[in-house]
Protein backbone atom coordinates (compact mmCIF):
# COMPACT_ATOMS: atom_id res chain seq x y z
CA UNK A 1 0.00 0.00 0.00
CA UNK A 2 1.07 3.42 -1.00
CA UNK A 3 -0.05 7.19 0.61
CA UNK A 4 0.23 10.04 -1.33
CA UNK A 5 1.27 13.53 0.32
CA UNK A 6 2.12 17.03 -0.81
CA UNK A 7 4.02 19.50 1.37
CA UNK A 8 3.80 23.28 -0.26
CA UNK A 9 5.63 26.12 2.28
CA UNK A 10 3.28 28.47 0.83
CA UNK A 11 0.62 27.81 3.16
CA UNK A 12 1.78 27.85 6.91
CA UNK A 13 -0.60 26.94 9.66
CA UNK A 14 1.43 29.59 12.20
CA UNK A 15 4.67 30.10 13.82
CA UNK A 16 5.24 27.42 15.84
CA UNK A 17 5.86 29.01 19.27
CA UNK A 18 8.73 26.82 21.59
CA UNK A 19 6.35 27.08 24.66
CA UNK A 20 4.43 23.93 22.69
CA UNK A 21 7.14 22.18 23.90
CA UNK A 22 6.65 22.78 27.88
CA UNK A 23 6.44 20.15 30.30
CA UNK A 24 5.07 20.12 33.55
CA UNK A 25 6.65 19.23 37.20
CA UNK A 26 3.84 18.34 39.66
CA UNK A 27 4.38 17.93 43.44
CA UNK A 28 3.52 13.87 43.49
CA UNK A 29 4.93 10.77 44.08
CA UNK A 30 8.89 10.44 43.33
CA UNK A 31 8.58 13.85 40.62
CA UNK A 32 10.70 16.05 42.85
CA UNK A 33 11.55 14.45 45.91
CA UNK A 34 14.16 11.15 44.90
CA UNK A 35 13.17 12.36 40.85
CA UNK A 36 14.53 15.80 40.44
CA UNK A 37 16.02 15.85 43.09
CA UNK A 38 18.02 13.68 45.48
CA UNK A 39 21.00 14.78 47.82
CA UNK A 40 23.34 12.46 48.73
CA UNK A 41 23.10 10.56 45.05
CA UNK A 42 26.51 10.11 43.57
CA UNK A 43 24.94 12.63 40.98
CA UNK A 44 23.83 15.83 42.85
CA UNK A 45 25.08 18.78 42.60
CA UNK A 46 25.61 21.41 45.48
CA UNK A 47 22.10 21.79 45.69
CA UNK A 48 21.12 18.32 45.82
CA UNK A 49 19.64 17.99 42.21
CA UNK A 50 20.64 15.38 39.85
CA UNK A 51 22.84 16.35 37.07
CA UNK A 52 21.75 13.28 35.24
CA UNK A 53 18.48 13.94 35.61
CA UNK A 54 19.16 17.98 34.44
CA UNK A 55 21.34 16.35 31.45
CA UNK A 56 18.25 14.19 29.77
CA UNK A 57 15.67 17.22 30.86
CA UNK A 58 17.86 19.48 28.46
CA UNK A 59 18.28 16.79 26.35
CA UNK A 60 14.36 16.37 25.55
CA UNK A 61 14.36 20.26 24.73
CA UNK A 62 11.46 21.60 27.28
CA UNK A 63 10.56 25.45 27.17
CA UNK A 64 8.00 26.28 29.51
CA UNK A 65 7.01 23.99 32.18
CA UNK A 66 4.17 24.41 34.65
CA UNK A 67 4.22 24.19 38.23
CA UNK A 68 3.46 22.82 41.15
CA UNK A 69 0.40 21.10 40.27
CA UNK A 70 -1.93 19.93 39.37
CA UNK A 71 -4.65 18.48 41.36
CA UNK A 72 -1.58 19.36 44.25
CA UNK A 73 -2.13 23.10 43.59
CA UNK A 74 -5.89 23.21 45.16
CA UNK A 75 -4.54 22.35 48.73
CA UNK A 76 -1.17 24.52 48.30
CA UNK A 77 -0.34 27.36 50.29
CA UNK A 78 2.65 28.89 48.62
CA UNK A 79 4.16 30.74 51.39
CA UNK A 80 4.94 27.21 53.31
CA UNK A 81 7.63 27.07 50.29
CA UNK A 82 9.58 30.11 51.13
CA UNK A 83 11.76 31.17 53.28
CA UNK A 84 14.04 29.02 55.72
CA UNK A 85 13.83 25.50 54.82
CA UNK A 86 13.98 24.65 58.62
CA UNK A 87 10.64 26.48 59.39
CA UNK A 88 8.83 24.98 56.57
CA UNK A 89 5.84 22.87 57.56
CA UNK A 90 5.36 19.64 56.51
CA UNK A 91 1.80 19.14 55.06
CA UNK A 92 -1.03 16.80 54.24
CA UNK A 93 -1.23 16.38 50.54
CA UNK A 94 -5.05 15.16 50.16
CA UNK A 95 -4.25 15.27 46.49
CA UNK A 96 -2.24 12.45 46.40
CA UNK A 97 -2.14 11.48 49.59
CA UNK A 98 0.71 12.24 50.72
CA UNK A 99 3.81 14.61 52.99
CA UNK A 100 4.82 17.66 51.59
CA UNK A 101 8.14 18.59 53.07
CA UNK A 102 8.38 21.92 51.49
CA UNK A 103 11.86 20.72 51.29
CA UNK A 104 11.98 22.27 47.70
CA UNK A 105 9.68 25.29 46.69
CA UNK A 106 9.49 28.65 44.39
CA UNK A 107 13.13 29.62 44.85
CA UNK A 108 15.17 26.23 44.51
CA UNK A 109 12.43 25.09 41.68
CA UNK A 110 13.60 28.39 40.23
CA UNK A 111 17.25 27.52 40.23
CA UNK A 112 16.35 23.85 38.74
CA UNK A 113 15.00 25.76 35.33
CA UNK A 114 17.89 27.84 35.39
CA UNK A 115 19.73 25.21 35.47
CA UNK A 116 17.69 23.21 33.02
CA UNK A 117 17.21 26.27 30.67
CA UNK A 118 13.58 26.55 31.07
CA UNK A 119 11.13 29.17 31.84
CA UNK A 120 8.43 29.10 34.74
CA UNK A 121 4.70 28.61 34.35
CA UNK A 122 3.00 28.88 37.58
CA UNK A 123 -0.09 27.71 38.61
CA UNK A 124 -2.05 29.98 41.55
CA UNK A 125 -4.81 28.07 43.92
CA UNK A 126 -8.16 28.98 42.97
CA UNK A 127 -9.41 25.62 44.29
CA UNK A 128 -8.90 26.57 48.18
CA UNK A 129 -7.86 29.71 47.99
CA UNK A 130 -8.75 33.36 46.14
CA UNK A 131 -7.82 35.87 44.77
CA UNK A 132 -5.81 37.91 46.89
CA UNK A 133 -3.15 35.11 47.72
CA UNK A 134 -3.01 34.52 43.89
CA UNK A 135 -2.09 38.64 44.04
CA UNK A 136 0.33 38.10 46.70
CA UNK A 137 1.93 35.22 45.00
CA UNK A 138 2.29 37.69 42.13
CA UNK A 139 3.60 40.57 43.98
CA UNK A 140 6.03 37.99 45.94
CA UNK A 141 7.19 36.64 42.18
CA UNK A 142 7.04 39.59 39.67
CA UNK A 143 7.46 42.85 41.41
CA UNK A 144 11.10 44.13 41.78
CA UNK A 145 11.07 45.14 45.30
CA UNK A 146 9.81 47.91 47.68
CA UNK A 147 7.06 45.91 49.05
CA UNK A 148 7.11 43.60 52.01
CA UNK A 149 6.31 40.78 49.58
CA UNK A 150 8.86 41.25 47.41
CA UNK A 151 11.41 42.23 49.81
CA UNK A 152 10.62 38.38 51.64
CA UNK A 153 11.80 37.17 48.46
CA UNK A 154 15.01 39.03 48.70
CA UNK A 155 15.45 37.71 52.12
CA UNK A 156 15.03 34.85 50.81
CA UNK A 157 17.91 35.03 48.17
CA UNK A 158 16.21 36.54 44.76
CA UNK A 159 17.07 39.95 44.20
CA UNK A 160 15.80 39.66 40.80
CA UNK A 161 12.13 39.37 40.17
CA UNK A 162 11.40 35.69 38.96
CA UNK A 163 9.69 37.85 36.27
CA UNK A 164 6.74 34.55 35.61
CA UNK A 165 5.43 35.47 32.80
CA UNK A 166 2.54 32.46 32.04
CA UNK A 167 -0.12 31.94 34.71
CA UNK A 168 -2.78 29.24 35.33
CA UNK A 169 -6.00 30.47 37.15
CA UNK A 170 -6.24 27.04 39.16
CA UNK A 171 -6.39 23.67 38.01
CA UNK A 172 -9.20 21.28 36.58
CA UNK A 173 -11.66 23.21 38.10
CA UNK A 174 -14.17 21.31 36.30
CA UNK A 175 -13.00 17.79 38.06
CA UNK A 176 -15.46 16.30 40.53
CA UNK A 177 -12.27 15.29 41.94
CA UNK A 178 -10.23 19.05 42.40
CA UNK A 179 -10.13 20.57 45.99
CA UNK A 180 -12.60 23.37 45.58
CA UNK A 181 -14.22 22.14 42.42
CA UNK A 182 -17.07 24.43 41.20
CA UNK A 183 -19.64 25.00 38.97
CA UNK A 184 -18.82 26.92 35.79
CA UNK A 185 -20.42 29.91 36.49
CA UNK A 186 -18.60 30.32 39.83
CA UNK A 187 -14.93 29.46 38.39
CA UNK A 188 -16.03 32.14 35.93
CA UNK A 189 -16.44 34.75 38.69
CA UNK A 190 -13.63 33.87 40.73
CA UNK A 191 -11.48 33.71 37.70
CA UNK A 192 -12.56 36.59 36.17
CA UNK A 193 -11.97 38.53 39.27
CA UNK A 194 -8.43 36.99 40.13
CA UNK A 195 -7.68 37.34 36.54
CA UNK A 196 -8.77 41.42 36.81
CA UNK A 197 -6.69 41.86 40.13
CA UNK A 198 -3.80 40.55 38.99
CA UNK A 199 -3.47 42.47 36.07
CA UNK A 200 -3.73 45.87 37.98
CA UNK A 201 -0.67 44.31 39.33
CA UNK A 202 1.10 43.52 36.08
CA UNK A 203 -0.64 44.01 33.22
CA UNK A 204 2.24 42.22 31.28
CA UNK A 205 1.65 38.85 32.14
CA UNK A 206 -0.30 36.11 30.00
CA UNK A 207 -3.63 34.05 32.34
CA UNK A 208 -4.86 30.73 31.14
CA UNK A 209 -8.29 29.91 32.58
CA UNK A 210 -9.50 26.30 33.06
CA UNK A 211 -11.08 24.93 30.18
CA UNK A 212 -11.97 21.23 30.33
CA UNK A 213 -10.03 18.44 32.14
CA UNK A 214 -10.81 16.00 29.00
CA UNK A 215 -13.73 16.13 26.07
CA UNK A 216 -15.53 13.05 27.86
CA UNK A 217 -16.08 15.28 31.01
CA UNK A 218 -19.82 15.87 30.78
CA UNK A 219 -19.75 19.65 31.25
CA UNK A 220 -17.29 19.58 28.20
CA UNK A 221 -18.50 22.43 25.55
CA UNK A 222 -20.71 24.17 28.50
CA UNK A 223 -18.12 24.95 31.15
CA UNK A 224 -15.73 26.79 27.85
CA UNK A 225 -18.94 28.79 27.14
CA UNK A 226 -19.95 29.64 30.27
CA UNK A 227 -16.17 30.29 31.63
CA UNK A 228 -15.35 32.74 28.93
CA UNK A 229 -18.88 34.48 28.99
CA UNK A 230 -17.02 35.98 32.09
CA UNK A 231 -13.46 35.87 31.55
CA UNK A 232 -12.84 35.97 27.62
CA UNK A 233 -11.67 39.87 28.44
CA UNK A 234 -9.73 38.72 31.33
CA UNK A 235 -7.29 35.75 29.74
CA UNK A 236 -5.41 34.90 27.00
CA UNK A 237 -6.34 30.99 27.07
CA UNK A 238 -7.88 28.21 28.11
CA UNK A 239 -6.54 25.09 28.73
CA UNK A 240 -7.51 21.52 27.55
CA UNK A 241 -6.16 18.55 29.27
CA UNK A 242 -6.21 14.94 27.45
CA UNK A 243 -4.81 11.50 28.28
CA UNK A 244 -5.17 8.51 26.21
CA UNK A 245 -4.39 4.65 26.85
CA UNK A 246 -5.49 1.48 25.65
CA UNK A 247 -8.60 0.07 26.51
CA UNK A 248 -9.56 -3.33 26.76
CA UNK A 249 -7.12 -4.39 23.69
CA UNK A 250 -8.73 -1.72 20.93
CA UNK A 251 -5.02 -1.38 19.71
CA UNK A 252 -6.43 0.62 16.45
CA UNK A 253 -8.72 2.90 18.46
CA UNK A 254 -5.31 4.13 20.66
CA UNK A 255 -3.58 4.49 17.40
CA UNK A 256 -6.29 6.89 16.34
CA UNK A 257 -6.16 9.24 19.76
CA UNK A 258 -5.01 12.17 17.94
CA UNK A 259 -8.68 12.40 16.13
CA UNK A 260 -9.46 12.87 19.37
CA UNK A 261 -7.52 15.50 20.21
CA UNK A 262 -7.83 17.25 16.77
CA UNK A 263 -11.66 17.48 17.66
CA UNK A 264 -11.30 18.41 21.00
CA UNK A 265 -9.25 21.31 19.84
CA UNK A 266 -11.40 22.39 17.19
CA UNK A 267 -14.26 22.54 19.31
CA UNK A 268 -13.10 24.71 22.00
CA UNK A 269 -11.86 26.55 19.10
CA UNK A 270 -15.04 27.18 18.36
CA UNK A 271 -16.65 27.34 21.15
CA UNK A 272 -14.04 30.10 22.42
CA UNK A 273 -14.82 32.06 19.14
CA UNK A 274 -18.78 31.73 19.38
CA UNK A 275 -18.06 33.37 22.79
CA UNK A 276 -16.24 36.13 21.39
CA UNK A 277 -18.60 36.46 18.11
CA UNK A 278 -21.62 36.97 20.26
CA UNK A 279 -19.50 40.14 22.24
CA UNK A 280 -18.67 41.54 18.89
CA UNK A 281 -14.64 41.13 19.90
CA UNK A 282 -12.19 40.63 17.54
CA UNK A 283 -9.81 39.18 20.25
CA UNK A 284 -9.12 35.64 20.01
CA UNK A 285 -8.11 33.39 23.15
CA UNK A 286 -5.53 30.96 22.12
CA UNK A 287 -5.34 26.85 23.72
CA UNK A 288 -3.03 25.95 26.55
CA UNK A 289 -2.83 22.34 25.95
CA UNK A 290 -1.27 22.38 29.43
CA UNK A 291 -1.32 18.48 29.96
CA UNK A 292 -1.34 15.60 27.59
CA UNK A 293 0.40 12.04 27.57
CA UNK A 294 -0.68 8.59 27.43
CA UNK A 295 -1.43 7.45 30.73
CA UNK A 296 -3.33 4.56 31.85
CA UNK A 297 -5.28 5.51 34.36
CA UNK A 298 -7.08 2.43 35.14
CA UNK A 299 -3.80 0.70 36.22
CA UNK A 300 -3.53 3.85 38.71
CA UNK A 301 -3.64 1.90 42.45
CA UNK A 302 -5.49 3.98 44.99
CA UNK A 303 -4.09 6.80 46.90
CA UNK A 304 -5.92 6.99 49.64
CA UNK A 305 -3.97 6.45 52.60
CA UNK A 306 -4.31 3.54 54.23
CA UNK A 307 -4.85 4.74 57.89
CA UNK A 308 -5.30 8.07 59.06
CA UNK A 309 -1.38 8.29 59.80
CA UNK A 310 -0.62 7.17 56.45
CA UNK A 311 1.16 9.83 54.66
CA UNK A 312 4.09 8.93 52.59
CA UNK A 313 7.20 10.95 51.38
CA UNK A 314 7.08 10.55 48.23
CA UNK A 315 5.75 7.42 47.47
CA UNK A 316 5.92 5.31 43.95
CA UNK A 317 2.94 6.88 42.15
CA UNK A 318 1.70 6.91 38.35
CA UNK A 319 5.01 5.25 37.37
CA UNK A 320 3.66 4.26 34.09
CA UNK A 321 6.28 2.61 31.80
CA UNK A 322 5.58 3.20 28.20
CA UNK A 323 5.77 0.93 25.16
CA UNK A 324 6.54 1.50 21.55
CA UNK A 325 3.30 1.46 21.01
CA UNK A 326 2.49 4.02 23.56
CA UNK A 327 5.78 6.37 21.72
CA UNK A 328 4.10 6.16 18.11
CA UNK A 329 0.29 7.40 19.59
CA UNK A 330 2.12 10.42 21.86
CA UNK A 331 4.30 11.09 18.50
CA UNK A 332 0.81 11.10 17.05
CA UNK A 333 -0.34 13.88 20.07
CA UNK A 334 2.43 16.08 18.62
CA UNK A 335 2.20 16.22 15.38
CA UNK A 336 -1.77 16.88 16.34
CA UNK A 337 -0.88 19.76 18.55
CA UNK A 338 1.63 21.23 15.47
CA UNK A 339 -1.20 21.18 12.82
CA UNK A 340 -3.07 23.46 15.53
CA UNK A 341 -0.05 25.66 15.66
CA UNK A 342 -2.23 28.42 14.82
CA UNK A 343 -4.14 28.37 18.26
CA UNK A 344 -2.28 25.98 20.63
CA UNK A 345 -0.06 28.96 21.92
CA UNK A 346 1.09 26.64 24.38
CA UNK A 347 1.30 22.91 25.50
CA UNK A 348 2.84 21.22 28.57
CA UNK A 349 3.54 17.28 28.68
CA UNK A 350 2.22 15.68 31.53
CA UNK A 351 4.27 14.73 33.43
CA UNK A 352 8.71 15.08 33.11
CA UNK A 353 10.56 12.97 35.66
CA UNK A 354 8.96 9.40 36.99
CA UNK A 355 5.42 10.55 37.36
CA UNK A 356 3.64 9.51 33.63
CA UNK A 357 6.89 10.82 32.52
CA UNK A 358 9.52 10.50 29.59
CA UNK A 359 12.86 10.17 32.28
CA UNK A 360 12.97 7.46 35.02
CA UNK A 361 15.61 7.52 37.51
CA UNK A 362 16.00 4.63 40.37
CA UNK A 363 16.81 6.41 44.10
CA UNK A 364 21.03 6.33 44.78
CA UNK A 365 20.88 4.57 40.81
CA UNK A 366 20.51 5.73 37.00
CA UNK A 367 18.09 7.73 35.11
CA UNK A 368 17.39 6.23 31.65
CA UNK A 369 14.76 7.98 29.10
CA UNK A 370 11.06 5.84 28.28
CA UNK A 371 9.98 5.76 24.64
CA UNK A 372 8.10 8.27 24.97
CA UNK A 373 11.54 10.26 25.22
CA UNK A 374 12.16 10.15 21.78
CA UNK A 375 9.32 11.91 19.47
CA UNK A 376 9.43 14.79 21.97
CA UNK A 377 13.18 15.54 22.00
CA UNK A 378 13.13 14.84 18.14
CA UNK A 379 10.24 17.27 17.58
CA UNK A 380 11.27 19.57 19.68
CA UNK A 381 14.67 20.13 18.59
CA UNK A 382 13.30 20.00 14.51
CA UNK A 383 10.48 21.65 14.30
CA UNK A 384 11.74 25.45 13.37
CA UNK A 385 9.86 28.16 12.06
CA UNK A 386 6.20 27.52 10.60
CA UNK A 387 3.75 24.47 10.66
CA UNK A 388 3.01 23.79 7.55
CA UNK A 389 -0.15 21.31 6.64
CA UNK A 390 0.25 18.19 4.45
CA UNK A 391 -2.23 17.09 2.07
CA UNK A 392 -2.55 13.49 2.53
CA UNK A 393 -4.11 10.85 0.33
CA UNK A 394 -3.76 7.81 2.59
CA UNK A 395 -5.75 4.54 3.03
CA UNK A 396 -8.10 3.98 6.18
CA UNK A 397 -8.06 2.30 9.71
CA UNK A 398 -11.34 1.05 10.85
CA UNK A 399 -11.26 2.26 14.42
CA UNK A 400 -14.57 1.65 16.72
CA UNK A 401 -14.05 4.88 18.76
CA UNK A 402 -13.66 7.00 15.51
CA UNK A 403 -14.73 5.53 12.13
CA UNK A 404 -12.53 5.13 9.39
CA UNK A 405 -9.54 7.54 10.31
CA UNK A 406 -6.48 7.87 8.03
CA UNK A 407 -3.32 5.33 8.35
CA UNK A 408 -0.91 8.10 8.01
CA UNK A 409 -0.69 11.30 9.62
CA UNK A 410 1.07 14.31 8.97
CA UNK A 411 3.32 17.76 9.59
CA UNK A 412 5.52 20.23 8.40
CA UNK A 413 7.67 22.99 9.87
CA UNK A 414 9.39 25.17 7.69
CA UNK A 415 11.70 27.70 8.49
CA UNK A 416 11.64 30.54 5.77
CA UNK A 417 14.90 32.20 7.14
CA UNK A 418 17.02 28.82 6.78
CA UNK A 419 14.80 26.77 4.31
CA UNK A 420 15.07 23.88 7.08
CA UNK A 421 12.16 21.43 6.82
CA UNK A 422 10.97 18.90 9.11
CA UNK A 423 8.42 16.15 8.31
CA UNK A 424 6.34 14.37 11.04
CA UNK A 425 4.86 11.08 10.40
CA UNK A 426 3.25 8.39 11.75
CA UNK A 427 1.66 5.24 10.72
CA UNK A 428 -1.01 3.88 12.55
CA UNK A 429 -2.04 0.76 10.50
CA UNK A 430 -1.10 -2.66 12.09
CA UNK A 431 -1.23 -4.96 9.13
CA UNK A 432 1.44 -4.00 7.17
CA UNK A 433 4.30 -1.33 5.74
CA UNK A 434 3.43 1.45 3.57
CA UNK A 435 5.08 3.33 0.66
CA UNK A 436 4.96 7.09 1.23
CA UNK A 437 5.39 9.67 -1.34
CA UNK A 438 5.59 13.23 -0.58
CA UNK A 439 6.04 15.52 -3.59
CA UNK A 440 9.12 18.36 -1.59
CA UNK A 441 9.05 19.75 -5.13
CA UNK A 442 7.70 23.04 -3.45
CA UNK A 443 10.77 23.58 -1.48
CA UNK A 444 13.12 23.64 -4.46
CA UNK A 445 16.43 21.03 -4.50
CA UNK A 446 16.52 19.52 -1.49
CA UNK A 447 18.57 16.60 0.07
CA UNK A 448 17.85 14.40 3.73
CA UNK A 449 19.67 15.58 6.62
CA UNK A 450 18.26 13.91 9.43
CA UNK A 451 15.80 10.61 9.28
CA UNK A 452 14.26 8.99 12.33
CA UNK A 453 12.20 5.99 12.66
CA UNK A 454 10.58 5.06 16.06
CA UNK A 455 9.54 1.22 15.65
CA UNK A 456 9.72 -1.88 17.59
CA UNK A 457 8.76 -4.78 16.13
CA UNK A 458 7.10 -5.63 19.14
CA UNK A 459 4.79 -2.71 20.30
CA UNK A 460 5.05 -3.68 23.84
CA UNK A 461 8.79 -3.29 24.45
CA UNK A 462 9.93 -0.78 26.82
CA UNK A 463 12.47 0.41 28.43
CA UNK A 464 12.76 -0.44 32.35
CA UNK A 465 15.66 -0.51 34.61
CA UNK A 466 16.87 -3.53 33.52
CA UNK A 467 17.04 -2.52 30.43
CA UNK A 468 16.77 0.94 29.45
CA UNK A 469 18.34 0.99 26.28
CA UNK A 470 15.58 -1.69 24.90
CA UNK A 471 13.75 0.91 22.42
CA UNK A 472 15.57 3.29 20.93
CA UNK A 473 14.91 5.35 17.45
CA UNK A 474 16.80 3.97 14.11
CA UNK A 475 17.51 4.86 11.03
CA UNK A 476 14.55 5.23 8.09
CA UNK A 477 16.14 5.12 4.75
CA UNK A 478 15.14 8.03 2.71
CA UNK A 479 15.48 9.04 -0.97
CA UNK A 480 14.62 11.90 -2.94
CA UNK A 481 13.97 11.60 -6.94
CA UNK A 482 12.69 14.34 -8.80
CA UNK A 483 11.24 16.18 -6.11
CA UNK A 484 9.64 12.81 -4.36
CA UNK A 485 10.63 12.11 -1.08
CA UNK A 486 10.35 8.02 -0.96
CA UNK A 487 9.80 6.71 2.96
CA UNK A 488 8.77 3.42 3.68
CA UNK A 489 7.10 2.91 7.48
CA UNK A 490 6.63 -0.15 8.94
CA UNK A 491 2.86 -0.68 10.59
CA UNK A 492 2.55 0.96 14.68
CA UNK A 493 5.71 3.70 13.48
CA UNK A 494 6.40 7.37 13.75
CA UNK A 495 9.44 9.13 12.35
CA UNK A 496 11.02 12.29 11.35
CA UNK A 497 12.75 13.41 8.28
CA UNK A 498 14.64 16.65 8.59
CA UNK A 499 15.23 18.46 4.95
CA UNK A 500 18.01 21.00 4.15
O1 LIG B 1 -1.00 14.82 35.70
C1 LIG B 1 -1.64 14.11 36.73
C2 LIG B 1 -2.95 14.76 37.14
O2 LIG B 1 -3.84 14.72 36.07
C3 LIG B 1 -2.90 16.23 37.49
O3 LIG B 1 -2.55 16.46 38.81
C4 LIG B 1 -4.29 16.68 37.23
O4 LIG B 1 -4.36 18.04 36.87
C5 LIG B 1 -4.80 15.74 36.17
O5 LIG B 1 -6.01 15.18 36.51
Amino acid sequence: TAARLTLDPRFPIGAVRRRLFGGFVEHLGRHVYDGIYEPGHPEADEQGFRRDVLDLVRELGVSMIRYPGGNFVSGFRWEDSVGPRAQRPRRLDLAWHSTETNEIGLHEFADWLDKAGSELMLAVNLGTRGTLEAIDLLEYSNVPGGSTLSQQRIDNGREAPFGVQVWCLGNEMDGPWQLGHRSADDYGKIASQTAKGMRQLDPSIELVVCGSSGAQMPTFGEWERIVLEHTYDDVDMISCHAYYQEHDGDIDSFLASATDMDRFIDAVIATADHVGAVRGSDKRIGISFDEWNVWYMDRVASVKPAAIDDWPVAPRLLEDVYSALDAVVFGSLMISLLKHADRVASASLAQLVNVIAPIMTEPGGPSWRQTTFFPFAITSRLAQGDAVRLQVESPVIETEKFGAVPAVDAVATHDPETGATAIFLVHRGRAEAIELRIDVAGLGDVEVAEAHLLHDDDPYARNTLEDPDRVQPGALETRVVDGILYVTLPPIAWAAVSLA
